[in-house]
């Protein structure tokens, strides 16, 4: 890991682990802009993720998903939320790794159960017709892809529990854990 300061703020983590809400909080308190990937990839797509997934499938999502990594990289002072499968892609990992400082928001899957089992926009956490799951099969598929993504995730540079936890405080406790590493 280089010890040079870093102006990118990556907030990686499960679905539901508050990236997309802790954002833009995180940049207000910092004085940075925000990115959100996901919605960078709809704004390009010209549609929903969801309907990305549906209309050209989960490779095409991911190669907008990449090139959306790629321009928001060259940026500064910004914290960026990605969706939660970004980091998975080695390529992506290592743009992270060079340009900024990544944080990982730990949730576990207990908790991500309970904040997923009423939503239907993550195409990850539904069956291949785009129908819910049931409870017994989303705890299974939560537990599947949080453990297989676990080595991803654990490469972050700083790594926040947020379970149970209101934001301010989480978001404290990221600026603390930042402190020092940015400019
Ligand atoms: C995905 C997470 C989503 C979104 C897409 C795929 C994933 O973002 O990028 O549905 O593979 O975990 P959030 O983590 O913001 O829900």
């Amino acid at each position: 890991m280089t010890t040079s300061k870093k102006s990118l703020v990556y907030l990686t983590g499960f679905m539901g682990s508050g990236k997309t809400t802790l954002a833009p909080i995180l940049a207000n308190t910092l004085g940075f802009a925000h990115t959100d990937t996901d919605r960078e990839v709809e704004r390009i797509a010209g549609k929903t993720v969801s309907e990305v997934f549906r209309d050209h499938g989960e490779e095409y999502f991911r190669e907008i998903e990449h090139r959306v990594l790629e321009q928001v990289s060259k940026e500064h002072h910004r914290v960026v939320s990605l969706g939660g499968g970004t980091i998975t892609r080695p390529a992506n990992l290592s743009i992270m790794k060079a340009t900024g400082i990544t944080v990982y928001l730990r949730a576990d899957a207990e908790s991500i159960f309970n904040r997923m089992k009423n939503k239907n926009d993550r195409p990850v956490l539904q069956d291949s017709t785009g129908e819910r799951l049931s409870e017994t099969d989303l705890r299974k598929r939560i537990n599947d892809i949080l453990v297989s993504r676990e080595p991803f995730y654990n490469q972050a540079d700083i790594i926040i529990d947020t379970d149970d936890r209101r934001v301010g405080l989480t978001v404290d406790s990221i600026v603390h854990a930042l402190h020092g590493r940015i400019e």
